[in-house]
């Protein structure tokens, strides 16, 4: 089995080769590195023995897109690849539709020219929902105006693959609507490797604990919520990595050629900034300086997801503590600065 793995260098790719390259697929990753590292597939090497293919693509040129398919055929492809910083996008929500939008498009239009129904899995995000009114938030929800042009794009990549569902093309869709996935492989050679200042939490706090930030600011403790920070879903990194070979497993074995299903990933707990702050601390025996500050412009207060659906027809849940997640993130950044 040759599976497509758009976006494999970066964070949630990264993992997710690894676990598709130990479980004996093939695969041929396809990333144009800006936003990852060509050192991550000599990591992925170093952790599997299984040098992928690689071919560094913009997906967003169509007629390499078209070359891709001409030169490899594939039973199946996850497609990771997009830009994710929900700040950028605010200030050029053109780059964000036209990658994240656009590549998919690229890639929907050479799905149309093949014979087979092909399995495809989507990146999805929970920032479709925007601030839910209820929590847990279910697939059911409505989806908002999203906050950002980035959960805007997100939003309209789900309608384009409803639209080729809809149009009867014999085609297998997962699309998975992850929450936040933090920590790293346990070999700590692969982890979150955030290009200039890190939006997310998480990389924020190593970087901090390890000196290269000089203070972490919680944005804002006056929200309705238990400490008044902000509420997520945190997952760990090893659990979204996994729950794509589950959902490939899922495609490759139903009859139904035209499947279509849209999945949270997340844990089903919502955990505040102060509760991660603390946790991060007591794990790893660290004191991170931190301060409050104001609220930042965009942030949903609270979202954490429903789980039932997936752990219902797909019989999957995360394994993995929220515990295991920081310490693997702070070995990765140790790891990340051992030379320095
Ligand atoms: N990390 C999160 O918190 C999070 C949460 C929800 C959804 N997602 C989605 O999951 C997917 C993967 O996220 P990630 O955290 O691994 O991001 P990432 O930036 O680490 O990885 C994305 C990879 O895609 C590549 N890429 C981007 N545009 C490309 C293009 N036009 N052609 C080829 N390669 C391109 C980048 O170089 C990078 O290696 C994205 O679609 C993202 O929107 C991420």
């Amino acid at each position: 089995m040759q599976i497509l793995v758009t976006g494999g260098l970066g964070y949630i790719g990264s993992h997710t080769s690894v676990l598709l390259l130990e479980k004996g697929y093939d695969i041929v990753v396809v990333d144009d590195l800006s936003n990852s590292n060509i050192e991550v597939l000599d990591n992925i090497f170093k952790i599997t023995s299984k040098k992928p293919a690689f071919e560094k693509i913009d997906l967003k040129d169509k007629k390499a897109v078209s070359k891709l398919f001409q030169d490899y055929t594939f039973d199946g492809i996850i497609h990771f690849a997009a830009h994710k910083s929900v700040n950028e996008s605010v200030n050029y929500p053109e780059k964000y539709f036209s990658n994240n939008v656009g590549s998919l498009e690229n890639i929907i239009d050479e799905i149309k020219l093949l014979e087979n129904p092909i399995n495809f899995i989507f990146s999805s995000s929970c920032t479709v929902y925007g601030q839910a009114d209820l929590m847990p938030i279910d697939e059911s929800f409505p989806l908002k105006e999203a906050e950002s042009p980035y959960g805007q794009s997100k939003r309209q990549c789900e309608e384009v693959l409803k639209s080729l569902h809809d149009s009867g093309h014999s085609f297998k869709n997962i699309t998975l609507r992850y929450f936040n996935p933090i920590g790293a492989h346990p070999s700590a050679l692969i982890g979150e490797l955030p290009l200039g200042i890190p939006e997310n939490l998480v990389p924020y706090i190593t970087q901090t604990a390890i000196g290269k930030r000089e203070c972490l600011t919680v944005f804002g403790n006056d929200y309705e919520t238990a400490d008044g920070t902000c509420v997520r879903d945190y997952i760990h990194i090893m659990d979204l990595a996994e729950v794509h070979i589950t959902c490939l497993e899922k495609l490759i074995s139903s009859n139904d050629d035209s499947l279509f299903k849209v999945y949270n990933v997340g844990t089903g707990k919502g955990t505040s900034v102060l509760e991660l702050i603390h946790i991060f601390e007591n794990v790893n025996d660290i004191k991170l300086n931190y301060k409050i500050g104001e609220r930042r412009k965009g942030d949903v207060v609270t979202a954490y997801a429903d789980t039932s659906k997936i752990k219902e027809e797909l019989n999957w849940s995360t394994k993995n503590s929220l515990k295991n997640a920081l310490k693997s993130a702070w070995n990765w950044e140790l790891n990340l600065n051992k030379d320095e």
